[in-house]
């Protein structure tokens, strides 16, 4: 019996030692201490043994897996090291190395532009509001006093979707939109993309900016309208600008007008920036058409009101003396970085 059990001893070392994974050891386990393994069996066989030799026996057999256990326990975490460290030395980390740059964004010459439009517009009390890019011929055209058949609507330079969608070509529709709500009085300015179906080229994009403007109240005349864009031209270019208003003609304000700035470069002496003229033109405005309050259900007899519509590219570009629209538009990091 002593033999034997020495024999399934030895046996059982030689098995872990050719253990070459944890699964291996455990088959070990299994086939000499487990339930049908050999040691139980032995100790299946203790009827054979004589009576008073028995409890020797067993002792050594408890001794034998004694001995296994321990063994395959020293094997386990030896084992599991061995896999650990291999793991560690193919993770190994290099803090030596230069570290990879965390780069930090920056703004567009659009936004920096469209943030200080909007702060100007805040400071005095204006809402900020936003409209859709897709948006109903109704309330691009119709409701701004521009019926079928007008030349504004023309396929030339609109995106149009079906007969009643299109790409908007103008912020202006988002008047409408407010207007119809009929919460009054408004302040709002609406910043947004637009679209034109126009070629690229220094000074087009069939994609760019603009800022549209609306006040609606009671008594509300031109002369606030001035008062108002005079503050707005002389925060944007400077204490000393001058604006002027020259005659124009929009279909949703009347009467209308455009206004230039006195130019920042030369301050209104004429130079190459200007075009040797002193004044360079910045927005479209006007008086809300009386019609256009009445179709947006406003009462024109009771509310009066002034609108404008600023181009965002053109205020960059004046700003910041950009002479190509192009630049504002490929992303070159080496362009953005400057403002
Ligand atoms: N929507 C006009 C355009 O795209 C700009 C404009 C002119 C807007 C006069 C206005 C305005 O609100 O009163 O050319």
């Amino acid at each position: 019996m002593k033999e034997r059990l020495q024999s399934i001893k030895e046996e059982a070392l030689r098995a872990i030692e050719g253990a070459d994974m944890p699964e291996k050891l455990n088959d070990v386990r299994v086939k000499f201490l487990g339930k049908k393994g050999e040691l139980t069996a032995v100790l299946k066989g203790m009827k054979d043994v004589a009576p008073d030799e028995r409890p020797k026996v067993g002792q050594l057999v408890n001794e034998t897996r004694a001995a296994i256990e321990n063994i395959l326990e020293e094997s386990k975490i030896k084992m599991e090291r061995a896999i650990r460290e291999e793991k560690m030395k193919q993770e190994v980390i290099d803090v030596t190395l230069p570290s990879k740059k965390n780069m930090v964004g920056h703004r567009h010459p659009n936004t920096i532009a469209l943030e200080e439009v909007e702060r100007i517009f805040i400071g005095m009390g204006y809402e900020v509001v936003e409209g859709p890019d897709v948006e109903y011929d109704l309330y691009n055209f119709e409701k701004l006093n521009i019926p079928d058949g007008h030349p504004a609507k023309d396929e030339q330079d609109t995106f149009y979707i079906n007969k009643e969608i299109v790409l908007r070509t103008q912020t202006s529709p988002v008047q409408a939109r407010v207007m119809e709500q009929g919460k009054l009085p408004i302040r709002m300015i609406a910043p947004g993309r637009v679209f034109r179906s126009d070629e690229v080229d220094a000074t087009h994009s069939p994609s760019f900016h603009q800022i549209e403007g609306l006040v609606i109240d009671k008594n509300i005349s031109f002369a606030d309208l001035k008062g108002t864009l005079e503050v707005f031209a002389k925060e944007l270019f400077g204490p000393d600008t001058k604006t002027k208003f020259r005659p124009h003609h929009f279909p949703f304000t009347e009467p209308s007008a455009e206004v230039d700035v006195t130019c920042f470069k030369c301050q209104g002496k004429g130079c190459r920036f200007c075009k040797g003229s002193g004044w360079i033109e910045i927005l479209g405005c006007g008086m809300v058409h009386p019609h256009v309050l009445e179709m947006c259900g406003i009462d024109p007899d009771e509310y009066t009101g002034f609108a404008f519509g600023v181009g965002l590219e053109r205020i960059a570009l004046l700003k910041y003396e950009i002479d190509d629209m192009r630049l504002l538009y490929e992303n070159d990091i080496r362009f953005l970085k400057q403002f």
